[in-house]
């Protein structure tokens, strides 16, 4: 049947007093019940250059039309980079913009970036400008269009935030299992809301709640027993260091991550499984429910605090991103940290084994010399290849000699006794 609909906007006629300034967030003298900001996000993209491209084109006619305004990109003043002058200037801009609010006025924040540790930083910036978190939104920005190709922005959070009035003093000893307390209400709260046969949340919207509820119990606190802020933000980090409160916001997220279990896997197995390995099936299940968008392990990366997954990827094309199956990733990185050393890599390798030579017992002859304490990790072998046969659906069809060679594996590691 076809219906159509026909629905009259009224005509409204919009007037206010508006006043537009070019302004250094630093030195805002104007007082405002809300602030809305869109911050730049870190180094990703250098816009004072961006305005001089523009700036070249409007230089003459701006003083005409707006005599008050400057036709300069003000490069000195850019807040950018990744490192302690990014924090600092952040810091002296949203504390400037809590200075010039009410006690009860707020702020939101949106704020995009695919690292990590850029992401919990904000953490520590917004505290450090007196801020409290009291919600956050996730926008998914992600169009589903063929002509924009490579990277771009895939969703964006919003956080509302509040003047923190009170001083607080806490020990990470207490507050830690208010934080766990305060993610696991949020989550519980979330899955009895849902609807259990038609879920309406998703696994980034459980990560996302889980990052907030840490930032609503951590950011109330005035101070954190030894963290000196002003050190924290200021000090030059090693690659891959972190500050302390980032380490407690990033375990309150991994949380979330034990309840996100996958369909067809059991949840006492899924809270075995190291961060990476989560990631890796949770990608598999994405792609068999028809999921390519970057956006999503974007997500998936940062809630289960993983930073280099770009390696496990298969295709990174915007919409068409996907995992490498066990056969495309042959038998490259099999030992070490993360994602290389897990117990899941190692299966994985078995079955391409399998898959290449068409026969289970090299697969189940490597992972019994490889595993140690193959027996005691057997059962975790027989669920990861149980999952890796059933999972993947039949329009992946790059998966489809791997799930072949995993069910046939799994027949012989089952079959197989002492
Ligand atoms: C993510 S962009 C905002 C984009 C904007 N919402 C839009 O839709 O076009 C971040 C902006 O912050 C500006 N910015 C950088 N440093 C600043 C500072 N010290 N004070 C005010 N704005 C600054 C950049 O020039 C850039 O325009």
């Amino acid at each position: 049947m076809k219906t159509s609909w026909h629905f009259s906007v009224p005509e409204r006629s919009i007037s206010s007093n508006s006043e537009i300034l070019p302004l250094d967030a630093r030195i805002t003298n104007y007082s405002a019940d809300l602030w809305v900001t869109d911050p730049p996000y870190a180094d990703a993209v250098n816009y004072e250059e961006l305005s001089e491209l523009f700036l070249a084109w409007y230089e003459k006619r701006l003083p005409v039309l707006f005599p008050e305004w400057y036709t300069d990109s003000k490069r000195a003043l850019a807040v950018k980079g990744a490192d302690e002058n990014f924090r600092v200037a952040m810091v002296e801009c949203y504390k400037k913009l809590a200075e010039k609010m009410p006690d009860n006025g707020f702020q939101l924040v949106m704020f995009t970036h695919q690292d990590v540790d850029v992401w919990s930083d904000l953490a520590l910036i917004l505290w450090a400008a007196g801020l409290r978190v009291t919600a956050a939104w996730t926008i998914a920005t992600e169009t589903d269009t063929s002509f924009r190709t490579g990277k771009y922005v895939q969703g964006t959070v919003l956080l509302v935030l509040r003047k923190r009035r009170d001083s607080l003093r806490g020990d990470r000893a207490d507050i830690w299992p208010e934080v766990q307390n305060e993610v696991r209400r949020q989550l519980a709260a979330m899955l009895e809301l849902d609807d259990k046969e038609d879920p309406n949340f998703g696994d980034a919207d459980y990560q996302l709640a889980a990052y907030a509820a840490a930032l609503r119990v951590v950011t109330a606190y005035g101070a954190i027993e030894d963290i000196d802020v002003e050190r924290e933000l200021r000090r030059t980090r090693r690659p891959g260091e972190t500050s302390p409160l980032s380490d407690m916001i990033r375990s309150a997220v991994r949380i979330a991550s034990d309840f996100l279990v996958p369909d067809g896997l059991d949840k006492t197995i899924w809270r075995q499984l190291a961060p990476e390995e989560r990631f890796y099936i949770k990608g598999v299940e994405i792609e068999a429910h028809g999921e390519y968008r970057d956006g999503v392990y974007q997500e998936f990366a940062r809630g289960f605090g993983i930073r280099d997954y770009r390696w496990l990827l298969g295709s990174d094309a915007a919409n068409q991103t996907r995992l490498k199956t066990a056969s495309e990733l042959k038998g490259r990185d099999l030992s070490g940290e993360g994602f290389a050393g897990s117990l899941l890599r190692q299966v994985l390798f078995a079955v391409y084994k399998t898959a290449e030579e068409d026969d289970p017992q090299p697969g189940l002859d490597y992972l019994k010399q490889e595993l140690p304490g193959y027996w005691d990790q057997r059962r975790t072998v027989i669920a990861l290849l149980d999952y890796l046969s059933n999972k993947p659906s039949g329009s992946m069809t790059h998966w489809k000699k791997d799930t072949e060679a995993a069910h046939l594996l799994l027949g012989t590691v089952e079959g197989d006794s002492l």
